[in-house]
């Protein structure tokens, strides 16, 4: 079996997978969050092997006689792990949903400019990206950034933790902000401007590369065997997808995760990026690229709602509640930016809004424009991306695809036939198949593909104006409300 390891933001997911892409037995491990400022996200890295650790003996001891073979890796994105010269790790991490870097955005934006960054790495300086954290920290904790001789990303500090190796992927690595797209290199134009080292970085291979051996000591805490090969792996995103075999040669087929955020992920063979930015191209798992259009709040909205306002009701409940309103929401509109944004606005002080309620309005409305905003959000990056990646299909996962109601509602918005696959796995699940193709059990991942489960139930788009309408009033509003901030 392989194993697939998932350093996610509410725990690690370890499973093990067979070669005919049976899941044979999962354990997972949770770590806390820690919040020491408003908008401040950070979590201990020890509290990460701990976990992964725990969860990976759990796993091996559901496993007795099955040969392990091959541990692949993947995890939240964007994170800072700051280490000093021998390895250990100076302060918390920072992870990908952290707020705090508003000004080092904009010395990176003052030192290079907007579109050289997009031109160059893909994207504009992100918030939640890691190169701004750098800048962040070398201003505002200077003892540490001077001590800091290697930085990495989340998953891996874990790989270096079990293997005593430092390296990074391209998928991953293009979430940094200062990696060359189409060299798959560091730019050493951007770290020159901005003043920071390359060797902060580590080397990059591919996602199906062997990063290291296991340890003897990780060995002996796990279960697992020595000189195991642990594989690069890929970013949460990029190995979800290679788990539902979303691959850069078909690029008719992309996905659609709804939990707590919503993420429209859309392969491509060439690194075209939206030249303003507004959705997120990194590098694929595979070799090539894709977009990504992140709606920070889409199941998360719906979670809000019903914590606030419903509380003792399901989730189930809430949908047939929804059903008693129509398509529009009866002109009620909603504005799911209660995280601030990402696509396409790229604003993390924007907010939420219900819009033009009236005394006629029921919870109906109210609930069903929640469903409707997260998916006019999704729209708006959907639109942005077609024209750079023509997909027609997408693959739903996550929590709100097991709600018809939801499906519907999306794939009308998003005039997309949408796909909720049989067995829907994860990262962890993909990371395992990136295990499978690096020690050549798979001589690539087309032929890896083959083996993922291909029944699935078909939604599809049926045109309806009442929501091209209701999209056309949504899109106004972002502008619209700015002053009332
Ligand atoms: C992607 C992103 C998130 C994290 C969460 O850009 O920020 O999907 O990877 O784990």
């Amino acid at each position: 079996v392989f194993i697939g390891l998932d350093l996610g933001t509410g725990g690690v997911r370890a499973i093990a997978v067979d070669l005919q892409g049976q899941a044979i037995a999962q354990a997972t491990s949770s770590y806390p969050l820690l919040t020491p400022q408003p908008g401040w996200t950070e979590q201990n890295p020890a509290d990460w092997l701990e976990a992964s650790l725990e969860a990976l003996l759990a796993l091996t001891q559901k496993l007795n006689s099955h040969k392990i073979v091959a541990l692949g890796l993947s995890g939240q994105m964007h994170g800072m792990v700051p280490l000093d010269a021998d390895g250990t790790v100076i302060r918390p991490a920072i992870l990908w949903n952290d707020q705090r870097t508003g000004k080092a955005v904009e010395i990176i934006e003052k030192a290079i400019s907007r579109q050289e960054l997009i031109a160059r790495t893909g994207n504009p300086a992100i918030t939640g990206f890691q190169l701004p954290k750098i800048v962040w920290l070398r201003n505002e904790e200077p003892q540490a950034y001077t001590r800091m001789q290697q930085v990495l990303l989340p998953k891996d500090y874990l790989g270096y933790m079990l293997t005593g190796e430092l390296v990074t992927e391209p998928s991953d690595a293009s979430g940094i902000g200062c990696l060359n797209l189409a060299q798959k290199q560091w730019d050493a134009d951007i770290l020159k401007a901005i003043n920071i080292s390359p060797v902060l970085f580590p080397a990059i291979v591919e996602s199906t590369a062997i990063a290291g051996k296991l340890k003897p000591t990780i060995a002996e805490r796990t279960g697992l065997p020595a000189g195991l090969p642990v594989i690069a792996g890929g970013g949460d995103n990029a190995a979800a997808a290679i788990g539902l075999g979303i691959s850069s040669s078909n690029l008719n087929l992309g996905s659609l995760s709804i939990g707590t955020s919503g993420v429209i992920f859309v392969p491509c063979d060439r690194p075209i990026p939206d030249p303003e930015g507004r959705v997120h191209l990194f590098c694929h798992a595979d070799g090539g690229y894709h977009l990504l259009g992140v709606t920070l709040a889409a199941g998360g909205a719906l979670r809000w709602y019903r914590d606030t306002f419903a509380p003792q009701t399901t989730f189930t409940d809430l949908m047939a509640v929804a059903e008693l309103s129509q398509p529009g929401a009866r002109g009620v509109l909603f504005l799911p930016h209660l995280a601030g944004e990402r696509s396409p606005h790229l604003d993390p002080d924007t907010r939420g809004a219900w819009v033009n309620l009236s005394l006629a309005h029921t919870q109906a409305d109210v609930v069903r424009a929640v469903l409707e905003g997260v998916a006019f959000s999704l729209r708006a990056a959907l639109e942005i991306i077609k024209p750079i990646a023509p997909v027609h299909q997408l693959l739903a996962t996550g929590g709100g695809a097991r709600s018809h109601t939801w499906l519907q509602i999306l794939a009308d918005v998003l005039q997309a036939e949408l796909i909720a696959p049989q067995a829907e796995e994860g990262a962890a699940y993909g990371a395992a198949i990136l295990a499978m193709v690096g020690v050549g059990a798979y001589p690539n991942l087309e032929a890896a593909f083959k083996i993922l489960p291909q029944e699935s139930k078909v939604v599809q788009p049926q045109v309806n104006p009442l929501y091209e309408t209701a999209f056309e009033r949504y899109s106004l509003l972002y502008e619209s409300l700015k002053p009332v901030r």
